[in-house]
């Protein structure tokens, strides 16, 4: 799929407003791939769909997870929204005929965030964050902050932000989001 077809595809499944934020999310990823010694083709692609499935209904994200055998947790079965990245990237396998695998680990894992992953997938989870539609103080430091610090301590910000933001809304935590920076921070990777 070239990248107007995959617009196309993507215009039917969400809102403009969606749409335009996985434009805003490849631009960014784009930007950074250099860094990240990522194939912007495959940024295309994994940027583009991410968010395919973010405005099906809790009961249908059950339903396709379910049909297409993801494994459901009990944080997913409580935050069925959370299956938006799985259940995008078996879309995308199975009826769009993507199948390069760090495309579709970094579509499925772009909420979380995960341990032992592609530099893709870190990438797409980076620029989800800090593209330019969010405006919320702790974004707009990390995309001015983007292309100073090393990719390693940028991932590890996001994940210490993204963290931050769910205890305080008092959001359920996704243990591959732990994990993810578990392994960051036992690599030395850390914070000032
Ligand atoms: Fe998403
Ligand atoms: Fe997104």
């Amino acid at each position: 799929m070239d990248r107007v077809q995959i617009i196309d595809t993507l215009s039917k499944h969400v809102s403009e407003k969606r749409l335009a934020h996985c434009i805003r999310v490849e631009e960014t990823a784009i930007m950074l791939a250099a860094r990240f010694g990522v194939e912007t083709k495959l940024v295309t692609q994994a940027a583009l769909l991410h968010d395919l499935c973010r405005e099906y209904a809790e009961d249908l994200l059950l339903k396709l997870a379910i049909n297409f055998g993801i494994v459901i947790n009990d944080i997913e079965q409580n935050e069925p929204i959370l299956l938006h990245g799985s259940v995008a990237a078996a879309i995308a396998q199975n009826e769009l005929g993507i199948h390069q695998p760090e495309v579709l680990e970094a579509i499925t894992f772009h909420i979380t965030g995960a341990p032992k992953v592609s530099n893709l997938t870190k990438l797409i989870y980076i620029s989800d964050f800090i593209e330019p539609g969010r405006t919320f103080p702790e974004a707009v430091i990390l995309r001015k902050a983007a292309f100073e610090i090393s990719p390693e301590l940028l991932l590890l910000k996001v994940y210490n932000r993204t963290l931050d933001f769910l205890v305080q809304k008092n959001y359920l935590i996704h243990p591959l989001g732990i994990a993810g920076r578990n392994e960051l921070l036992m690599k030395g990777i850390m914070e000032d």
